[in-house]
């Protein structure tokens, strides 16, 4: 509908594989079951999600740049671009809309080379630890944050 506020959902690199990518970390459910719970979300809230998945650096910048000039904000999962990519948080930075960084696992307790987002840094905050529902947690959060 014109005029609906638009939310960007993006997900990072191997993101595709849930559901069989090492399940003991990151679950069963697959990303169309948690792109489905988002936008249960976000219907409830008047809102429309735009969603992508790319395991390609440029291509998520190049999503993060087109959102600049139609959504209201972008709720992250980098993968682990998370850990690595100064190209990726600055095309966050470069947008200046909200941006919430989510994680399934929780990157606090595991690996030392997960320790640090560099995402981290241009987001609002961050949801790390819970499964498929640190997404509607970070989802919730962005539109509490937009007023929507
Ligand atoms: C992840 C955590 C990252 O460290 C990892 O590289 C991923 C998934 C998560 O959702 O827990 O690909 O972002």
């Amino acid at each position: 509908m014109a005029g609906t506020p638009r939310i960007l959902v993006l997900h990072g690199p191997n993101l595709n594989l849930l559901g069989t990518r090492e399940p003991e970390v990151y679950g069963r459910t697959t990303l169309a079951e948690i792109d489905a719970e988002l936008a249960d979300v976000a219907k409830a809230h008047g809102v429309a999600l735009d969603s992508l998945q790319s395991n390609h650096e440029g291509v998520l910048i190049d999503r993060i740049q087109e959102a600049g000039g139609s959504a209201r904000g972008i709720l992250i999962n980098p993968g682990g671009l998370t850990h690595t990519s100064v190209a990726l948080r600055d095309a966050l930075a470069g947008v200046d809309l909200p941006v919430v960084e989510v994680h399934l696992s929780n990157v606090q307790a595991r690996e030392a080379f997960r320790h640090h987002s560099y995402v981290a840094g241009v987001a609002l905050g961050t949801v790390a630890g819970f499964g498929p529902a640190s997404y509607r947690l970070g989802l919730e959060a962005l539109l509490g944050h937009l007023g929507l």
